[in-house]
């Protein structure tokens, strides 16, 4: 069993830089690391020098130093494969390993993740060094798991090497077999794109506009995400052989054009994140309407993690100030927010916090970007506040395992998701409704998760939910269609959005009439749809007296099968008095097709109608500032309050519980203060 989700304790950790540091301060960081808490370091993800500082030099003594010492001191280590940084000397004498932009133009050494990883040659150094660091230093006492490379597509999520040009065609050949095949599914007959051979086809190239065959495009992010993945087994399989017996193997996360699911079946024992809500106080991402979620936003990239780990790690959470010195400017987190943030993370799902990063870099690009302590290294308020979480970790460690609950959920997958990011009429419904439905759910205390359909899901998984949305799945697939109505038949509660089901998986439109596959299930029939004219107004639905704001998008609906009834009709503009919401009773659920994108205000409306709004009102009763996360084990949940705003405020607690920190029982008025964090427990049974 791993040592660090083990589902019994929470975990605390930090990402330290031993080569960072003059030795001498090796073993005081240590010990001041073990008196905070602080259990566990990840080390050498960007070290790759240290050991191979010339090719097929290997001079392991500088970690083995430092293990020893860790051995010695009883502090437990994550190790990196050091893969996204390669040497000079490797880009140097190898320049196909590097990466490119759309025009051929190499990024050089200097940054990091400057690499493409179907270079043959890196893939290659990339097998030897992982199989130097992990035969070598894998029977380590103090190691406890492994982490590959280092944020797989952060920085850069598009390849346009030869090497990828090479493996592109690999991949099409493999995916269709005959170039007549290819040319069906990539729709090439338009603009004459017709290919007689496979090396006339080509990553997407410069083009006017950037207009590229947006199915070539599609297939092209899935060969990004099939790359990325084999780049992480080629080094799992590695670590595999040395490891020892119970060392996880992980990598952090998330970033985008990456089968998440799939990478962490094939070679993840479990996924890791790296949590940065103060990015939304940065110059560039602050938004100043008091509505937005802000830092709370954050909550949906952790249930996006949970969805892949139900239980998961944090590997790097904020400690510090956000700052490279190119770009990112973020304050220094307030008194309360590491807190804050920190059980932000551990409310959503993750069991080990490991805090970025020990001492703040006194250079290199990231000398702004702050960890625990100053450059000095005396003691600070961070340090002093991270005492305390640790403290407060303690006290609620009984929740580690525990699930988090929720009965409503977001569906997604891969193909609409990379769609919505290239098909700019897919996008805008998309953002719309995601942020949307999201902060409505926040703002209601409606818990909530994002299920993928993967192939490996099993459909009664979704039956625990009461209601799922599925926005704009505007790709739908006969496996998924007929998931979805074992869904409703079974009980369950569907929503979806306009735009649903007019393509296929090549991205493609359909020739059925609308919703395609989806329209037996919602009982419902579009005619006829558009974009809201920039000159409509505002566009309402009415839905049986609740008045909608419609946006983005108009599906003009019909119903179709007897079990279909309109709900709402558009209030609005030549098409008032048509359809616009229609629900279709499906065995024994309901199916609910809604013609245009979800404000949050119509969210809000959706949630409450259909019941679901505000779970856990008859335990407690939030201020809209507090979200609400609960976790589950056995018959305790745990009820985590997080107040985001800096002022302080009260809930009032409906039955009794124990306050986790204090271990006092709680019931009635309870202050929260800003930037506060509560823990109760409550068991419904006793
Ligand atoms: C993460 C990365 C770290 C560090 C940090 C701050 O994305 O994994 O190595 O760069 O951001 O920029």
């Amino acid at each position: 069993m791993s040592e660090i989700l083990d589902g019994k304790r929470l975990v605390m950790g930090t990402c330290y830089y031993p080569e960072h540091w003059p030795e001498s301060l090796w073993k005081e960081d240590l010990q001041r690391m073990l008196d905070t808490g602080i259990e566990v370091v990840r080390i050498a993800e960007f070290a790759w020098s240290k050991v191979e500082p010339t090719e097929g030099n290997y001079i392991y003594e500088f970690f083995d130093r430092f293990l020893d010492l860790a051995d010695e001191m009883g502090m437990k280590v994550i190790f990196c494969t050091p893969t996204a940084t390669p040497p000079a000397w490797l880009t140097e004498k190898y320049p196909e390993v590097l990466n490119a932009d759309i025009q051929g133009n190499l990024f050089r050494h200097g940054m990091r993740r400057h690499y493409n990883y179907n270079s043959p040659v890196y893939r290659k150094l990339c097998a030897q060094i992982t199989e130097k660091f992990a035969s070598h230093y894998g029977n380590r006492k103090c190691i406890i798991g492994w982490q590959i490379d280092n944020e797989l597509n952060c920085e850069k999520d598009l390849f346009y090497s030869e090497s990828d040009t090479e493996a592109f065609r690999k991949f099409l050949q493999k995916k269709y077999g005959t170039l007549e095949s290819l040319n069906e599914a990539w729709g090439t007959v338009f603009w004459n794109q017709t290919y007689t051979a496979w090396e006339e086809i080509y990553v997407p190239r410069y083009t006017y506009s950037n207009s590229v065959n947006p199915h070539q495009v599609l297939d092209y992010i899935r060969l990004i995400s099939e790359s990325a993945r084999s780049f992480a087994k080629l080094q799992s399989d590695i670590i595999r052989i040395y490891c020892k017996p119970g060392d996880f193997i992980t990598t952090n996360g998330m970033f985008d054009h990456l089968d998440n699911h799939k990478l962490t079946e094939e070679s993840l024992d479990f996924y890791t994140y790296d949590s940065y809500p103060d990015f939304a106080y940065g110059l560039d991402m602050y938004e100043e309407d008091e509505g937005e979620l802000r830092d709370r936003k954050w909550s949906r990239n952790l249930s996006e993690v949970r969805s892949v780990s139900p239980i998961f790690g944090i590997m790097e959470q904020q400690s510090g100030a956000c700052g490279w010195t190119t770009r990112l400017e973020a304050p220094t987190p307030r008194p309360g927010q590491i807190t804050l943030w920190t059980m932000q993370s551990i409310a959503h799902g993750a069991d080990y916090i490991s805090y970025f990063r020990w001492r703040t870099a006194t250079m290199g690009t990231e000398m702004y970007w702050h960890g625990i302590l100053d450059y000095s290294g005396r003691d600070n308020r961070r340090l002093r506040e991270i005492k305390q979480v640790h403290e407060k970790m303690q006290a609620i460690s009984e929740v580690a395992g525990g699930i988090y609950e929720a009965e409503v959920g977001i569906l997604k997958d891969y193909d609409n998701n990379w769609d919505a990011e290239i098909d700019n009429w897919h996008k805008r419904v998309d953002q719309v409704s995601q942020k949307s439905i999201y902060a409505a759910a926040q703002k209601t205390h409606t818990p909530l998760d994002y299920i993928y359909l993967t192939d490996s899901l099993k459909p009664e998984e979704l039956q625990k939910y009461k209601v799922l949305f599925y926005p704009h799945a505007t790709i739908m697939s006969e496996g998924r269609a007929k998931i979805l109505k074992e869904y409703v038949a079974n009980g369950g509660t569907l929503v979806v959005g306009c735009r649903s089901g007019y393509k296929d998986l090549t991205g493609k439109c359909v020739m059925y009439k609308l919703p395609g596959l989806l329209a037996e299930l919602t009982g419902t029939d579009i005619p006829e749809y558009s974009f809201i004219a920039p000159d409509a107004g505002t566009v309402t639905v009415d839905w049986e007296g609740t008045t909608l704001e419609a946006a983005v998008f108009t599906d003009l609906l019909e119903m179709a099968g007897e079990n279909a009834e309109v709900k709402g009709t558009y209030t609005s503009d030549y098409y008032a008095g048509t359809p616009a919401l229609i629900c279709n009773q499906y065995g024994e659920g309901q199916a609910w097709y809604y013609g245009t994108a979800f404000t949050e205000g119509a969210a809000k409306v959706f949630l409450e109608k259909l019941g679901v709004a505000e779970p856990y009102a008859r335990l407690v009763e939030l201020p809209a500032e507090c979200e609400i996360a609960v976790r589950k084990k056995g018959e305790d949940r745990y009820l985590f309050i997080l107040n985001y705003d800096k002022d302080s405020t009260a809930l009032a607690l409906h039955k009794e519980g124990i306050n986790l920190y204090t271990g006092e029982s709680v019931l009635g008025r309870i202050e929260v203060p800003g930037y506060g964090t509560l823990v109760i427990k409550v068991n419904e049974i006793s």
